[in-house]
């Protein structure tokens, strides 16, 4: 695990995206694995900045999101198909067909499912997966206990997930869908490269479980432990709590700088 502290969650993106970036030009059909909610906004904006003022161009590129709510359709604001349209698609010269976020419609959804993992096996694996993190530990709608060979599949969400993301939702519990369709922790391990971002205090503890803690299905992101590039970008609030901050610190000033994107 390289952990990658940087005073504030902008900071932290920019440096994300140059990771993002330096794969899409040197892979132009590379596949990136996305996430959605609100960590990964700022990462998407300095994506769409690069594509808008340096011309790094998405044309090739082919990406598969981590998660859908079930039974909420593509045009509901709340949807992760919307999400993904309005903060990261629409603004970049990605193909719609090398788009595919799992269908929350699907009717049929294991075999949804088995074909989604199959999409991802025919483009040659994801590069690199970006994730989020929930407050308990969850990684795409993985919640604790979820299996670590699990793939993609039918979830239900925690009341800790639906409490954390009723703010999408005006605030009612009520109306955050409690089921999804989620990547599995077996297939996030097999991207070749995983981003992990986490901001604000609200993570902290989160993270200190998941980089410092015992690896527990308890804790679905601690699998990245033993995932060999596995890269967590943090701001102050989220390394609030890590034993070894200024070791991570440390670590990270004294890297060459033609490592600094990679
Ligand atoms: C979303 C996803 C989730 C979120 C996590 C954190 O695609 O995979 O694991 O990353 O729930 O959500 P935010 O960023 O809203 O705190």
């Amino acid at each position: 695990m390289e952990i990658i502290i940087k005073n504030s969650p902008e900071e932290a993106s920019v440096l994300a995206a140059r990771v993002i970036a330096k794969l899409v030009r040197e892979k132009p059909n590379a596949v990136l694995g996305l996430a959605t909610g609100s960590t990964p906004v700022r990462l998407y904006q300095e994506l769409i900045r690069m594509h808008k003022e340096d011309g790094l161009s998405f044309r090739e590129v082919r990406c598969f999101n981590l998660d859908e709510y079930v039974a909420l359709p593509e045009t509901h604001e709340q949807s992760y198909h919307y999400f993904m349209q309005q903060q990261l698609f629409a603004h970049i010269d990605v193909q719609a067909k090398n788009t595919l976020v799992p269908d929350g419609m699907a009717k049929d959804i294991p075999a949804h499912c088995a074909d989604f993992e199959e999409q991802i096996k025919a483009c040659g694996g994801i590069d690199i997966q970006v994730l989020g993190i929930g407050s308990d530990g969850h990684i795409a709608f993985n919640e604790p206990s979820s299996s670590f060979a699990s793939r993609t599949r039918i979830k239900t969400l925690t009341e800790q997930t639906i409490e954390d993301n009723a703010r999408f939702f005006e605030g009612d519990e009520t109306q955050v869908p409690t089921h999804c369709i989620t990547m599995g922790i077996g297939t996030i391990m097999e991207a070749k490269m995983n981003i992990l971002l986490a901001f604000g205090e609200g993570k902290a503890e989160a993270i200190r479980e998941t980089c410092e803690g015992p690896v527990s299905a308890m804790v679905p992101a601690s699998i990245l432990q033993h995932h060999q590039v596995a890269k967590i970008f943090l701001d102050d609030g989220a390394s609030s709590k890590l034993k070894l901050k200024d070791y991570y610190e440390w670590v990270y000033k004294g890297k060459p700088e033609w490592q600094q994107d990679q």
